[in-house]
């Protein structure tokens, strides 16, 4: 399983109360985590059995030999991950209030360059390969190139032979990108559909579903409102949440959900039950700080 897209540092700090404008406070906890969507997807994936990897661009930066330690803690391979030179790694400042386990990210992007799809293009795709999952950030143009080469690999297999499957996610507030038409799988987070004016994980998968391909899926998680999941030709199928004893973090929870949606269906489970392992092991996230007893 490859997830495609970013790596950054969190910098998570728990505080017992969220924090009033020009004020300070001492916080509770504070720990580095490796984050970023994809990172975390490949994260949970590795955790739930499946060989995993990550492919991005990441800094050469003083934070990278933490970075690469913790890929290798969790078996994640990177060899195919671009280092690049002279600039900074992507971070975010976490604040995680212990009332409630909301999370509130101050993201910082400064000059890490975007993943190319030439870069993607340079490690052969070949049938170890199950599932590439896409995080759809802002090259777009350069992940339409990069589904395009997946799809011009799957097509030159024979009939009995596994194609890699492809799903791409929206979460970030984004414009409409030709992007949707291309993966297997659409993944539209409540931000993403709430930015189209969707009000409703009803309404997002309706809207979206006009865009995908004809054999595709659009599945949506809506935060404590759970998941659904659509085809074409098909009503939807939900699933609610599984709350957990306390919640404790709730960072990270979709990049969490997509991984164990993709973990069942990729082991041959229907739309309902995937969105269902999903949210099951969203809402286990949930109740614990970072991924690690997922396992
Ligand atoms: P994101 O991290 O993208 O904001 P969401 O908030 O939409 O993700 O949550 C993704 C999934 O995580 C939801 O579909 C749900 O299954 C689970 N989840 C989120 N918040 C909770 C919660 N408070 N209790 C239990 N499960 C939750
Ligand atoms: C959580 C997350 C964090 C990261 C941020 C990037 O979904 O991936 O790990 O810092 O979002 O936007």
């Amino acid at each position: 399983m490859i997830s495609v897209g970013l790596l950054a540092l969190d910098i998570k700090s728990t505080v017992e109360y969220y924090p009033r404008e020009d004020t300070g406070q001492r916080v509770i906890d504070q720990r580095w985590h490796r984050g970023g969507n994809a990172s975390n997807t490949s994260t949970v994936l590795s955790l739930l059995g499946h060989k995993s990897a990550f492919v991005g661009t990441v800094a050469r930066s003083h934070e990278l030999s933490f970075l690469e330690k913790d890929f290798k803690k969790y078996d994640i391979n990177i060899d195919r991950a671009i280092v690049k030179a002279d600039c900074s790694a992507p971070t975010s400042i976490c604040i995680i209030n212990q009332q409630n386990g909301s999370r509130t990210i101050l993201h910082h992007n400064k000059d890490l360059p975007e993943l190319s799809c030439e870069e993607f293009k340079q490690f052969p795709l070949d049938s170890g390969i199950k599932w590439i999952h896409f995080e759809g950030r802002p090259n777009t143009d350069q992940i339409v190139g990069m589904l395009q080469h997946v799809e011009t690999y799957n097509k030159s297999l024979g009939v009995n032979q596994p194609r890699i499957v492809t799903s791409v996610e929206f979460e970030k507030k984004r414009e409409f990108s030709p992007i949707e038409t291309f993966p297997d799988y659409l993944f539209i987070s409540k931000e993403h559909a709430q930015f189209h004016g969707l009000k409703s994980k009803e309404q997002a998968v309706e809207f979206f579903v006009s865009k995908i391909k004809p054999s595709a899926s659009v599945i949506c998680a809506w935060s404590e409102d759970g998941a659904i999941a659509i085809t074409k030709d098909s009503s939807p199928v939900t699933s609610a949440i599984f709350p957990p004893p306390k919640v404790i973090d709730t960072l990270g929870a979709g990049d969490t959900f997509n991984a164990a949606t993709i973990s069942a269906l990729s082991k041959g489970h229907s739309l309902k039950d995937s969105i269902t392992y999903g949210c099951k092991i969203a809402g286990a996230k949930c109740g614990i700080e970072g991924f690690d007893k997922l396992s």
